[in-house]
């Protein structure tokens, strides 16, 4: 999928476009014009088509969520993650209580209304615990969105957190093709349960997030298909997209990283497949490219998750190599990331930025 040169035709390209841009469903064959007629010019008139969209439905305001990396103990070992299991080399860390309410407590003093509790599947964290956390948070913080990002667990738990007060829930789908998603991770996890708990959340009246990475080894066109259209059925408030990187303690550690541009691309399509989603410019985008961030919002992205971790474990939430989390990747870093969302014309909005309602 090389940019430039295309075989693709302008005239079935900007037809396909004109098509998503109605908000028409597209076949799988409109969705491989897209995905492969991508080049540098069509690519831009798209960004500036997702980017005029975000903004008719949330004007020039780009969320900011406060990230706390509780935990990167996990029980499980995908084979694209440096806190899988396996990786014996990572310093594993957990915060208490007490610890992440100072995080939020931080948080809120710099701006933030919206938490969101990210953590590997760590057992230590049983449902009470996770209860418990939550609603200190929910009771210190009323007016704040509380998200949880900690995996797959049965209906009764994600019902539970909920009745504990949490509002959001972040669960990558990762790949919806089921032989890419048994490349990616080992057979003990299946595609239909990830699928499974995504419904279950959406059922609980979680604002839920489904995503994937760009370029994950054996990601080809037809499994981008296989997310967009999943992305269609689902309907997720939230989608998180991001490069693939690769971790030097992992099994894809020569594996190539993802295409930066491709990213780019791919949230101007999800921006358009679903106008209201809560889209964004993930730190992995920043990784990969110094000025990934700004391009994700004039991609369509609308969101910016900055690092609310305590400064001495930030090193250790490494999912990849030279993951960012300094400067306006830091909650500390909120003057620098708000200057420069100033200076592409945006403002970082001031409330919990739930999403848009149906009009
Ligand atoms: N490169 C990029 N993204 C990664 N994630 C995990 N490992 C990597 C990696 N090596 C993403 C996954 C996960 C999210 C928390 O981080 O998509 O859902």
């Amino acid at each position: 999928m090389e940019p430039g040169k295309n075989k693709i035709e302008e005239q079935d390209f900007v037809k396909c476009a004109e098509r998503l841009i109605r908000r028409e469903h597209l076949e799988r064959g409109d969705w491989r014009i897209l995905l492969e007629g991508r080049t540098q010019s069509r690519q831009q008139w798209l960004a500036g088509q997702a980017s005029a969209l975000r903004d008719r439905i949330y004007g020039k305001r780009i969320f900011i969520r406060g990230l706390i990396e509780f935990t990167n103990y996990c029980r499980n070992d995908c084979f694209y993650c440096g806190i899988r299991r396996s990786n014996s080399q990572t310093s594993r860390y957990r915060l208490g209580k007490e610890e992440i309410l100072s995080c939020c407590e931080a948080g809120y003093r710099l701006g933030f209304r919206t938490f969101v509790l990210q953590g590997g599947e760590d057992p230590y964290y049983t449902d009470d615990r996770l209860k418990e956390i939550v609603r200190s948070i929910r009771q210190q913080y009323p007016d704040c969105a509380i998200t949880l990002s900690v995996g797959e667990k049965d209906r009764e738990s994600y019902a539970a957190y909920r009745k504990a007060g949490a509002d959001r829930y972040l669960l990558r789908h990762e790949t919806a093709n089921a032989a890419h998603y048994a490349m990616l991770h080992p057979k003990e996890q299946k595609l239909a349960d990830r699928i499974q708990c995504l419904y279950t959340l959406k059922e609980l009246g979680y604002q839920t997030g489904a995503g994937f990475m760009v370029g994950s080894p054996g990601q080809t066109t037809e499994t981008l298909i296989d997310d967009l259209q999943f992305l269609e059925e689902l309907q997720p408030e939230m989608v998180g997209i991001g490069p693939f990187l690769p971790h030097h303690g992992t099994p894809f550690r020569e594996e190539k990283q993802g295409s930066g541009e491709l990213t780019l691309y791919l949230l101007s399509l999800v921006r358009l497949l679903l106008p209201r989603v809560l889209l964004p410019a993930t730190t992995a985008l920043g990784t990969i490219d110094e000025k990934g961030r700004e391009k994700g919002i004039l991609a369509g992205a609308n969101v910016v998750m900055p690092n609310l971790s305590p400064a001495d474990v930030r090193g250790k939430y490494l999912l990849y190599d030279h993951k960012i989390c300094t400067g306006k990747e830091a909650a500390e870093g909120l003057e620098a990331l708000r200057n420069s969302m100033n200076a592409l014309g945006y403002e970082i909005a001031a409330d919990r930025g739930d999403i848009a309602p149906e009009c």
